[in-house]
This record gives structure tokens, C-alpha cells and sequence, in this order.
């Protein structure tokens, strides 16, 4: 299959890009190069550095390789910042409408697309795919949006879709991406074992769970890539969550890298972090019916290949 992947040089896509060529498919990578890191494209994937707001460059890209399928990832994710900035998180959004009119404009059948947690309500229960959405940052709206906007376009104009709506992700997928601004919890930690941070400061430690901090729903990187390429030509015009259906503290995944590594984590009680949801965990039922996809990678292998990946 011909598949144009965006955001193809980033921690999620570069992997999709990987095992897209191993499984023979023909890869066109566009990426802004943002954070995005140009030597993890593998070589046999076309290249080209744009970024999705310039339609004109990139319709030139379509009518020139004619995809027949579109794997989405390329967006800005960092919550805190869209509420500092969220001109440039409306860019999610205007990326999002060139690539749809591109899709259209070149009989593009299909696009797989990377939602998030952060469109739904949050609450204290097992998240599925039929609960309230409200996005409390700018940033899950921006995805909301983009959500809405390729259901529309599939109902007006026939493109399938596979909206994937992702959890925590974590891991490495054997490339060594390694986040220049990270903001997330586990590459957080990994900046700290290595020294480039004094300690984790963690965000809250009275909130209503088991041990008073923030519980999250970790799925490595290898399985939520394993579910698209499981979706090239299956669970058309559907909405999936991909999670492992278990949560984990922020305190439970320091001790979790405190053991796999055989260390100890300097860490700090600090203040809640705003819009922290204090749980935020799914079923995976949908996925696994659909896809006859499961979770295989437990939090320690994850750890240890984030590990591996700083070294
Ligand atoms: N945390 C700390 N210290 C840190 C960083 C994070 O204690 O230095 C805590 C957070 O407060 C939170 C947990 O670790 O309780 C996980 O935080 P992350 O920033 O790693 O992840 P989030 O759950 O905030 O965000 C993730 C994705 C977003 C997505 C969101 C869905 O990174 O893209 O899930 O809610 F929108």
C-alpha cells in the first residue's frame, strides 16, 4: 500500500514508518521537523521537510505519489503550552483541514489518525469509547476538532477513517527518540537518572487514589504502533482507545524504575500541576475485538528500553 505518513520523523511515526517498510508498504514521510528528528526516517521512505498549514506544498506531495492511505500523527501535544500558546495548537487544526482537502482532492481512501485521552470528560472511572467528551485544555479541543471535522469529511465524501485515541505512551521502538523539550513523566525521570535534572517533582500527592498521586494508563509504543498497522484494512469508521486497561501512580512508576534499573529516583513532593485528572485509565475492549490486538509490553520492558534509548 502507498501510505503518507505526517509526523513521520517523530517518537511515534518514526517507528510507524520502520515497521510500515518491513512489512513491504511504500512509505512518503512529511514532517516539519519540529521536534521531529530527520535520521530516524528510515531511508527507504521518501522525504520531504513541510509543514502541514502550507497546502500548497503539501498538495504538491499528494499529486505527486497519490497515497492511498494517510497515518496521521504529526500535532503539537504539550498541554501546558497550548495554554500559553494556543495560536500555535490551532495549527493542529488548520494541518488537519489541508490534509483532509488533499485526501479528497487526490481520491485518498483511508486516514488513521492520532486522537488522545485529552478529549475526554474526565472522570474516575474506566474510560470507553462512548463517554462524554470535554476537553479541559486547548489541546485536547484542538483534537476534538480534528475528530470531528474527519467524520464529517467521511460522511460527506467517503473517506474511512481510524480514529485512535491514545493513553499514556511510553517506551522506545528501537530508534532512540529522545524528546528535546520533554514534558512527559517517563523521559522526565530519564533526564533525572541521568543526571540532567536534579530530581522528579511530583505534580500532587493528595489527590483521591490509592497513594495520592495521579494515576495513568502506560501502553508502550511497539503495541500502539502494532495497532495501526493492524488497521490498514480493518476497523474502518471507527473510534478505538488504545490503553491497557490498568493504571499506574506516578509514585508506583518511580518505584517500577527504582527496581528495573536498581536505583533510587531523587524526588520531590510538589503542588498539583493544573488540569491534572486525577485518574485516567481505559478499556481496551473495542481495540482488541476489532484489531484482535492486545497490549504485550509490560511497564518494566518499557522502562528498560526508554532506559536503553538515553544511553
Ligand atoms: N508528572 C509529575 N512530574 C513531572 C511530570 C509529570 O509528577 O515532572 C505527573 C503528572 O502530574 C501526571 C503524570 O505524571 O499525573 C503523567 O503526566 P504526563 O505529563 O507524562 O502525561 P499526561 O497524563 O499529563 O498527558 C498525557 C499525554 C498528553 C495527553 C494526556 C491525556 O502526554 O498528550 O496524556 O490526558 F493529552
Amino acid at each position: 500500500m502507498k501510505c503518507l505518513v505526517t509526523g513521520g520523523a517523530g517518537y511515534i511515526g518514526s517507528i510507524a514508518v520502520k515497521e510500515l517498510i518491513t512489512k513491504k508498504h511504500e512509505v512518503i514521510v512529511v514532517d516539519n521537523l519540529s521536534k521531529g528528528i530527520k535520521k530516524l526516517v528510515n531511508k527507504k521512505a521518501k522525504f520531504y521537510k513541510l509543514d502541514l498549514t502550507n497546502y500548497k506544498s503539501l498538495s504538491k506531495v499528494f499529486q505527486k505519489h497519490k497515497p492511498e492511505i494517510v497515518m496521521h500523527f504529526a500535532g503539537y501535544k504539550a498541554v501546558e503550552e497550548s495554554m500559553q500558546n494556543p495560536e500555535k495548537y490551532s495549527d493542529n487544526v488548520i494541518g488537519t483541514a489541508n490534509l483532509l482537502k488533499c485526501m479528497n482532492e487526490n481520491k485518498t481512501k483511508k486516514i488513521i489518525y492520532s486522537s488522545t485521552a485529552a478529549v475526554y470528560k474526565p472522570h474516575n472511572k474506566t474510560v470507553t469509547e462512548t463517554d462524554e467528551l470535554e476537553p479541559n485544555n486547548y489541546y485536547g479541543e484542538t483534537k476534538r476538532i480534528c475528530e470531528q471535522m474527519i467524520l464529517w469529511f467521511s460522511k460527506i465524501y467517503g473517506i474511512k477513517y481510524t480514529i485512535f485515541r491514545y493513553f499514556n505512551v511510553i517506551g522506545d521502538g528501537g530508534l532512540n527518540y529522545i524528546d528535546p523539550e520533554a514534558t512527559n513523566v517517563l523521559p522526565i525521570i530519564m533526564e533525572v537518572v541521568m543526571n540532567k535534572r536534579p530530581e522528579l517533582q511530583i505534580f500532587g500527592t493528595n489527590y483521591p487514589t490509592r497513594d495520592g498521586t495521579c494515576i495513568r494508563d502506560y501502553i508502550d509504543v511497539i503495541d500502539l504502533v502494532d495497532a495501526h498497522i493492524k488497521s490498514l484494512n480493518k476497523a474502518n469508521n471507527e473510534i478505538i482507545n488504545l490503553a491497557t486497561n490498568s493504571g499506574t501512580s506516578v509514585k508506583e512508576l518511580v518505584s517500577e524504575v527504582e527496581k528495573a534499573l536498581n536505583i533510587t529516583v531523587p524526588k520531590k513532593n510538589k503542588g498539583r500541576r493544573a488540569g491534572d485528572p486525577p485518574t485516567l485509565v481505559a478499556s481496551n475492549k473495542k481495540a482488541q475485538k476489532l484489531l484482535k490486538w492486545t497490549p504485550k509490553i509490560s511497564l518494566k520492558k518499557s522502562i528498560l528500553a526508554t532506559y536503553k534509548a538515553y544511553n
